[in-house]
């Protein structure tokens, strides 16, 4: 199946984890791939040559989505360079976990600038193009953490709390203009960002999922393709919980 032929899609954090099976997804399905990076550039290469290789078109792409004026350069040379976008997967993330009488200002403000102003900023951009071609699809990840909340995330919760509700809002203001705006919330998948838990907590987490297995970085890609799909064209403004069910 190859229905994103001729569809721009932007992967923030691309090169690794969740990013790397979306940019690996929608390149399958026919997208050209820009796979943004911070500071993984090997990563981001990697993933570009892997969609080479299956006969696709990407490229790697630095951008601090932290970083406003670096977030429209991006967007504005991609428009250079391609004349749309139509995709945009906003899935850079960071953590800086503490219990909250621990938690610095520091560490608050680091993981609210990636997660939901880095969100923010791809979205204000990016949207400016696709209402000019009248259509668009933006899917922004979220978490289990920002919908129920988690011990030893308040900075991490409230970063994806804030980014179902910038996913509501941009929804409402973009849907008679042919541009959805969705949000997955997935529940604990298989990435770098999981590995750096205890081992002691992760099994403690797998007992809290009703399918007692963590998720893989594929099947959160697969929503993401389906969101940025024409099968989609109804769905906008919604939360999807990929979590093996723990949200329920
Ligand atoms: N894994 C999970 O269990 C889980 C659960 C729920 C939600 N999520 C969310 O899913 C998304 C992907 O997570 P993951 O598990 O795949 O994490 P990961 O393996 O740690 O990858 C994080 C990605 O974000 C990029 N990134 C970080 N800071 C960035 C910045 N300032 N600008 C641009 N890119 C940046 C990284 O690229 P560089 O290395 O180049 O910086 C990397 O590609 C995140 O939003 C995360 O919060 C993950």
């Amino acid at each position: 199946m190859q229905n994103m032929n001729g569809k721009v899609a932007l992967v923030t954090g691309g090169g690794r984890g969740i990013g790397r099976a979306a940019s690996l997804s929608l390149a399958k399905q026919g997208a050209k791939v820009i796979v943004n990076y911070s500071s993984s550039s090997q990563a981001a290469e990697a993933v570009v040559q892997e969609i080479k290789s299956m006969g696709g078109d990407a490229i790697a792409w630095c951008c601090n989505v932290a970083d406003e004026n670096d977030c429209q350069k991006m967007i504005e040379e991609i428009i250079a360079e391609y004349g749309r976008l139509d995709i945009l997967v906003n899935n850079a993330g960071i953590t800086k976990d503490n219990l909250i009488l621990r938690m610095s200002e520091e560490a608050f403000d680091e993981v609210i600038a990636v997660n939901l102003k880095g969100t923010y900023h791809t979205i204000r951009y990016a949207a400016k193009y696709m209402l000019k071609q009248r259509g668009g699809r933006i899917i922004n990840i979220s978490s289990i953490s920002g919908v129920m909340g988690n011990a030893g995330q308040a900075n991490y919760s409230a970063s994806k709390a804030g980014v179902i509700g910038l996913t509501k809002s941009v929804a409402r203001e973009l849907a008679g203009k042919g541009i959805t705006v969705n949000a997955i919330a997935p529940g604990f998948v298989e990435t770098a960002m999981t590995d750096k838990l205890a081992e002691e907590m992760k099994k403690q987490l797998v007992t809290q999922i009703p399918m007692k297995r963590m998720g893989r970085p594929e099947e959160i890609a697969a929503a993401i393709c389906f969101l940025a799909s024409d099968d989609a064209s109804y769905v906008t403004g919604q939360v999807l919980c990929v979590d093996g069910g723990m949200a329920m």
